[in-house]
């Protein structure tokens, strides 16, 4: 191997030019997901403007919107008016995201509609599946989840994304699709999904907060890889078409060993927090959202995700 002086790794740095002809990793629109949000009413969000809740009015709007601008795919999330101990809004035919994606469908034929499935957003309580006692009743959840997929995929979902941690949840949900005659809509699993810090402005976006105790009684350890290897393994077994990782900063390790052990495709979710951190920073004048943004964004596909889940996604599109 040749050194220096022969070599002079600065030669292709010199101009913009030469660095983009080098660059290893790029970054596409058709990678990214924006994730949207539906509620009974408009509330914006000034700080966290991805965050902001739509009326299914304004989300057919901030759709069609999304779709001229060029972005692919959204991941919808939804607020109900009302909540119970079972999160039965989740699966009602008439149900917030079950309108949301009625309507979008309808409006926006070329945008691909992922749908978050979970209960957190529709208990009382705040907790991922029903309760027994204080502890998330993993196998009593399942069926619910099951139900709440199919009742996506009826209301016109393309993907379902399962976000729960229960175990057993894809094998539940793909038992569930197959005999409702959904045998080709594909599950993008949350395989790896960590007990994380980062999901703070999300819960007070989804009004998601649990209101005791925390997830860790089913979410992942953030101290663990091995473990999340196992969780793919499982979710690949039950016949998950995606896997996903997430956080996506704080695990870009992750991301890599799963990219490394598995050939199914690699999602991976840059999270409220992570979006969060960024734009509390750039308004004081302390980062450039966009730098910070597109690097963040450009790591996580070195890391090796195929697909990101990402809050800058509108903001890609016009930055690209
Ligand atoms: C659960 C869910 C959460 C997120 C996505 N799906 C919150 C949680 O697990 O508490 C977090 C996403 C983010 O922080 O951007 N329905």
């Amino acid at each position: 191997m040749s050194s220096f002086p022969v070599t002079r790794l600065r030669r292709l740095r010199r101009t913009a030019g030469l660095r983009s002809l080098v660059r290893e990793t790029r970054l596409d629109l058709d990678a990214f997901v924006m994730p949207l949000f539906v509620a009974p009413a408009d509330e914006p969000n000034e700080a966290l403007p991805p965050m902001s809740r739509r009326s299914v009015e304004s989300l057919v709007r901030e759709g069609e919107e999304l779709q001229r601008l060029g972005v692919r795919a959204v991941l919808l999330f939804g607020i109900p008016e009302s909540k119970d101990d079972e999160g039965s809004g989740a699966w009602d035919e008439d149900g917030i995201v079950q309108r949301g994606l009625r309507a979008l469908r309808a409006a926006c034929p070329d945008l691909v509609l992922l749908t978050d499935v979970c209960l957190c957003e529709y208990t009382a309580h705040g907790h991922c599946g029903v309760l027994d006692g204080d502890a998330v009743a993993n196998d009593e959840t399942l069926e619910l989840l099951a139900r709440t997929a199919v009742s996506h995929v009826e209301a016109g979902a393309d993907a379902v994304a399962p976000s729960d941690m229960m175990d057993g949840r894809v094998s539940a949900i793909r038992a569930a699709l197959d005999d409702a005659g959904a045998a080709e809509t594909p599950i993008v699993s949350y395989a790896a999904k960590y007990a994380s810090a980062f999901y703070g402005p999300f819960r007070e976006a989804a009004g998601s907060a649990p209101s005791f105790g925390d997830r860790r009684g089913y979410q992942m350890d953030p101290a663990n890889v091995r473990e999340a290897l196992r969780e793919c393994e499982l979710d690949v077994a039950e016949g998950a078409d995606v896997l996903m990782v997430k956080p996506a900063l704080p695990n870009l390790d992750v991301i890599r060993a799963v990219r490394e052990r598995f050939d199914v495709p690699v999602a991976a979710y840059n999270v409220s927090g992570e979006y969060g951190m960024v734009r509390a920073a750039a308004a004081r004048g302390w980062m450039d959202e966009r730098q910070a943004a597109l690097e963040s964004l450009t790591a996580i596909r070195r890391a090796g995700a195929d697909l990101v889940v990402s809050y800058w996604t509108k903001d890609l599109a016009r930055w690209l």
